[in-house]
């Protein structure tokens, strides 16, 4: 079977020319001190789920950063356009752990615990990936191996979250407020961006067969049940705090997100497209929705 990897820029072997990544890695430093309480469509439902979800990315983006750390000494992966890759992406990553932390502290200031569920996620990444490590020892898998098959699949997940949210205008309606705007829109555009890098790690460290398909399958599995009853809990966990977890308070929020055309349940097919063996992630081509997102948000030079 063919690996299809991601396209590479043109590089000359000439004397003095330099790799470059795919994409840039831009600094950002928003503040959201003046978001408004209830920014997604002055609702409570949507904005305590989005909430949660930005619960889950400081120390989730921490485990991807850190995963992928861990293998770019190997030598296969020795290429110096995939190690600018991989720092590229390792640099967006922990800026968006970075202002989704700042965000989760404003949060945080209107009396939800979000420092609470962001230790919660920590903990959660901790003891999963050393249960699976020590059931899976035996069978020669190591730690390092767990941490990348589980950064894989979340990647897609992530990757999936946000193509919807850049080409869905009915989802972007629910930004009442424009620096949530602005902050979901840049971690969308980047997390397209930098999609193929870890499938391709991957797939140059542990090949296309069958061991390599079932280990990312078995972690897409995993990963897709645990987020979503932790992302629900922690939902739930802010509605409570908010005396709001009612029905007349969450109902909104439940079409919004899991109706026939709710954002979530729109993402089923292209989740489920990691099951083939044949996946990669350039197979949906979200090239021409990054240009047209990049121009919208000023990304000028990239
Ligand atoms: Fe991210
Ligand atoms: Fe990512």
């Amino acid at each position: 079977m063919n690996a299809k990897v991601s396209p590479q820029p043109n590089i000359s072997a000439a004397q003095g020319d330099v790799v470059k990544a795919s994409f840039p890695v831009r600094r950002m430093d928003f503040e959201f001190q003046q978001v408004p309480r209830y920014w997604a469509d002055h609702d409570a439902g949507l904005t305590h789920f989005m909430t949660a979800l930005s619960a889950l990315f400081p120390d989730g983006e921490k485990f991807f950063v850190d995963s992928t750390r861990a293998v770019r000494n190997d030598p296969k992966l020795a290429d110096p356009y995939m190690q600018k890759e991989i720092s590229a992406f390792i640099g967006q990553e922990a800026m968006h752990s970075k202002e989704h932390l700042a965000f989760n502290a404003a949060a945080q200031a209107y009396g939800y615990d979000v420092r609470r569920l962001e230790n919660m996620t920590g903990a959660l990444i901790k003891n999963t990936t050393r249960v699976v490590g020590k059931l899976l020892k035996p069978f020669g898998f190591t730690q390092e191996m767990i941490g990348l098959t589980g950064t894989c699949a979340l990647e897609h997940f992530t990757a999936t979250i946000a193509a919807e949210l850049l080409r869905n205008p009915e989802v972007q309606a629910m930004f009442k407020d424009q620096t949530m705007y602005r902050l979901w829109m840049w971690h969308a555009v980047e997390e397209n961006e930098h999609k193929a890098v870890v499938f391709d790690v991957y797939a140059t460290l542990y090949g296309r067969g069958p061991k390599a398909y079932s280990m990312r399958v078995a972690a897409m599995v995993l990963a897709m049940v645990f987020i979503f009853i932790t992302q629900s809990y922690f939902t739930a966990r802010l509605m409570k705090q908010d005396k709001k977890l009612t029905w007349k308070d969450t109902r909104y929020m439940i079409k919004f997100m899991y109706g026939r055309k709710g954002f979530m349940t729109r993402q089923i097919p292209e989740l489920l497209a990691f099951f083939r063996p044949n996946f990669h992630p350039n197979d949906f081509d979200t090239d021409a929705l990054l240009a047209q997102w990049k121009q919208k948000l000023g990304f000028v030079s990239a």
